[in-house]
């Protein structure tokens, strides 16, 4: 059933790659395709008399639109449409199109539903046209005429009008407190109270939001999604346009990285598939990256944190409170504060976290969600009290090192992060730090080293793989799973080679299209446990069944062997202690007459065991700056990142999701921001020359160390957690702390630009 899909042209690790196992440094198998342009993304695949559809955004925050004029559009030679909320054709399920597996609580946000503005930016028109510049050009003569309503984007100027979230996603846990953290903190002898602010970020991936839908014939619609699932975002367009499952088909082979921005589908999505279905043609929408700032963002998030502690160190309190918008369709919860009741020993603990509802669009999941801002505020508090402790910051950790959740005594299913405190200090060289600020001068240079831990969650889902060894001796393993451009394609393919003693280039895990085994969204960190899971347990039982089989052959040298005395290597099966006496396993399968040889697993977390732990990655950053205070400018010259993540799959893989989150960690202490201006109520720097991230000028030298970990709590069958997000939630806070180490100024609000260092 599941064999190789050529359209997704699947890669392979090239010959010679030879036996692997966990821990090795594998290249990714993917990374030749994706450079050399032979991976295909979203938008680059073609289809007969492709058309193609380009977004009219809004330019109001809050109304009504009153009228829509589209002759101009229409007259350009070669435009076939201009679908509006007055001429769009019905949608059978809009409402139902938000039970998407990541939707926030609320109604969505629904393109082209009606005449209401929400946000600005908000899709109001899709032009559709038989070449992308007719559309574009015609899109600039759509004229939308609106009632203007009085909106409101500023969220310092509107925290009073915060409330508890009426819902909160799956999943997620409402904060709560412990003890009497009010009390506690009142009474003890030292303490720091401290206000956070950060601004809005965006997701901005290289390749953007795109969508081909390619129809066929008989109807039946084949869509390549910019998406962090196959699977959803199929389930989204069955929903919501009524087709039945059989009808849909939706592919992701490659996606340019998405951080979140592909766990719900975006509007470019219900569009393109309106356009196809309206038209009967196959149509191809990209969103500019002007548009990649009109759907979800990161929130806009205060925080207050206070901490209290005995003069030895000790914590006796802990109060975090975070107000962040949400838009007025849906509540959108990141909880941001809970982490602060996982990370010390504190008996009094008190978490608030409350939301206040904009003209904007509903934020959505970006990189760490919540612990981004949440722990650097916890991080950065904790360097402030480590001062006027006169305690070293890592020794002020260390006093606190939570041994069993603080918030209700759980254990915690692994965690090394005392490991990562160990090696992380020793790489970096933190013993020789001097404690006083502005005590380390080079040139014209102040010097600086902070630090920070970091936390996030260990999550686990349900997955099926489908393991299939043909007669050739190749084996094809397949699941619904996504690879954003974080190694998926490499660490399954490894954990099958592995699992089934084969050369690495006689595997091809094969991934990105919604028939294949159900696998969930990538997201939470949580693919390696849960695909992996599933990928480990059918070559487990399809390993079983080729040594029955083996076994069970008439001439078999195996004949008197049970399982137990027998592996698979090198494309054979053979006795474990006389490895020459064996049997290939292309001769087994000829001589049963088989073509293929298939076995199926379905990877359930164990939710009963994993119930009584807490279960989280945990991670310390250490990172030196250099100041410039004459001219504001920071360098992040050094990182040294220890993460502990239970067992490495790939290391080198591995390291580079945590380096990629490092970087964006100084990408987020240092230059991500959008600027509202409330006139307008809208993101004025919606460009990459003036929202910046960081680039190759402003990376030095980043260290990932990985602490000797296994979880079999998170992970029964590898032993392994996530390490997609961790990377960066402490390197925020732990440059924060270092530009205080170098200038004595305490900076709480990222991104620190350099009018605030001066
Ligand atoms: Mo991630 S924000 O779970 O894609």
């Amino acid at each position: 059933m599941t064999d190789l899909i050529p359209e997704l042209r699947t890669p392979t690790a090239p010959e010679g790659t030879g036996r692997v196992h966990s821990g090795m440094p594998v290249s990714r198998i993917d990374g030749r395709a994706k450079v050399t342009g032979a991976a295909q993304y979203a938008a680059e695949h073609d289809a007969p008399d492709l058309r193609y559809g380009v977004v009219v955004s809004g330019t109001i925050a809050r109304g009504t639109i009153t009228a829509i004029d589209t002759d101009a559009a229409l007259a350009v030679p070669g435009v076939l449409d201009v679908l509006t909320h007055l001429n769009r054709p019905k949608v059978r399920g809009f409402d139902l199109a938000h039970k998407d597996m990541t939707a926030p609580g609320g109604s969505p946000f629904r393109p082209l539903y009606g005449s209401r503005i929400f946000y600005s930016g908000q899709p109001v028109a899709l032009v559709v046209a038989d070449s992308f510049e007719a559309a574009r050009h015609a899109a600039q003569l759509v004229k939308v005429s609106y009632q203007e309503e009085e909106h409101e984007t500023n969220l310092l100027g509107s925290l009073d009008q915060a409330y508890k979230p009426r819902a909160l996603k799956a999943g997620f846990t409402p904060p709560s407190s412990t003890g009497d953290a009010d009390k506690a903190y009142q009474a003890a002898p030292v303490k720091v109270e401290s206000q956070f602010y950060h601004g809005v970020e965006h997701h901005n991936p290289m390749e953007m939001h795109a969508t081909t839908v390619v129809r066929a014939d008989d109807g039946h619609l084949t869509i390549y999604e910019k998406t962090q699932s196959s699977q959803n975002s199929r389930w989204y367009v069955s929903h919501a346009f009524g087709l039945s499952k059989d009808k849909v088909t939706v592919r992701n082979p490659y996606v340019g990285g998405a951080f979140g921005s592909g766990l719900r589908p975006q509007y470019q999505l219900p569009l393109a598939v309106m356009a196809a279905l309206h038209l009967k043609c196959s149509v191809r929408l990209v969103l500019t990256r002007q548009q990649m700032f009109t759907f979800g963002h990161r929130p806009e998030t205060w925080q207050q944190v206070k901490l209290a502690a005995n003069p030895d160190g000790k914590l006796q309190a802990i109060v975090h409170e975070a107000v962040h918008e949400t838009s007025r369709l849906e509540d959108y919860v990141e909880v941001v504060v809970n982490w602060s009741g996982q990370l010390y020993a504190c008996d009094n603990i008190k978490l608030g976290y409350k939301l206040v509802a904009h003209d904007r669009h509903s934020p959505m999941d970006m990189r760490a969600p919540g612990a981004a801002h949440g722990v650097h505020a916890l991080e950065v508090a904790m360097d402030e009290l480590a001062y006027k402790l006169k305690i070293d910051p890592l020794e002020l950790r260390r006093i606190n090192y939570a041994e069993r959740n603080p918030m209700d005594g759980k254990p915690y299913s692994t965690k090394e992060l005392a490991q990562c405190y160990d090696k992380g200090a020793a790489r970096f060289g933190w013993a020789n730090r001097p404690i006083e600020p502005r005590s380390m001068v080079d040139g014209d240079e102040l010097v600086g080293w902070g630090m920070a831990s970091g936390i996030w969650d260990s999550l686990v889902m349900v997955a099926r793989a489908s393991a299939v060894l043909h007669a050739d001796g190749r084996l094809v393993v397949s699941s619904a799973a996504s690879d954003i451009g974080t190694g998926t394609y490499t660490v399954m393919s490894m954990i099958a080679a592995e699992a089934m003693g084969l050369p690495m280039e006689q595997v091809t895990f094969q991934l990105g299209d919604s028939t294949l085994p159900m696998a969930p969204i990538e997201g939470g960190s949580s693919h390696v446990a849960t695909v992996g899971g599933a990928v480990h347990g059918a070559c487990e039982k399809l390993r079983t069944r080729l040594m029955w089989m083996a076994i069970d052959s008439p001439k078999s040298p195996l004949a008197k062997a049970t399982p137990k005395d027998l592996e698979l290597a090198d494309g054979t099966v053979r006795l474990r202690k006389q490895p020459d006496v064996s049997l290939r396993l292309v001769d087994l399968l000829a001589e049963k007459k088989l073509d293929r040889v298939e076995d199926k697993f379905l990877m359930t977390p164990q939710m009963l065991k994993q119930r009584k732990y807490v279960r989280a990655v945990h991670q310390a950053v250490f990172c030196e700056v250099r100041v410039n205070e004459k001219l504001g400018i920071v360098r992040v010259t050094r990182v040294v990142s220890a993460v502990a993540a239970g067992r490495i799959i790939s290391a080198k893989t591995a390291a580079s999701q945590v380096i990629g989150g490092v970087v964006w960690g100084i990408s987020q202490a240092m230059h991500e921001e959008s600027h509202t201006d409330h006139r307008f109520g809208r993101f004025m720097n919606h460009n990459f020359s003036e929202y910046h991230v960081a680039v190759n000028a402003d990376i030095h030298n980043i260290e990932v160390i990985f602490a000797d970990e296994d979880d079999r709590i998170v992970s029964k069958q590898l032993g392994a957690k996530g390490v997609g997000e961790i990377g960066i939630v402490g390197t925020s806070a732990a440059i924060a702390n270092a530009i205080f180490h170098a200038t004595g100024k305490r900076l709480r609000t990222t991104p620190i630009t350099p009018d605030k260092i001066l």
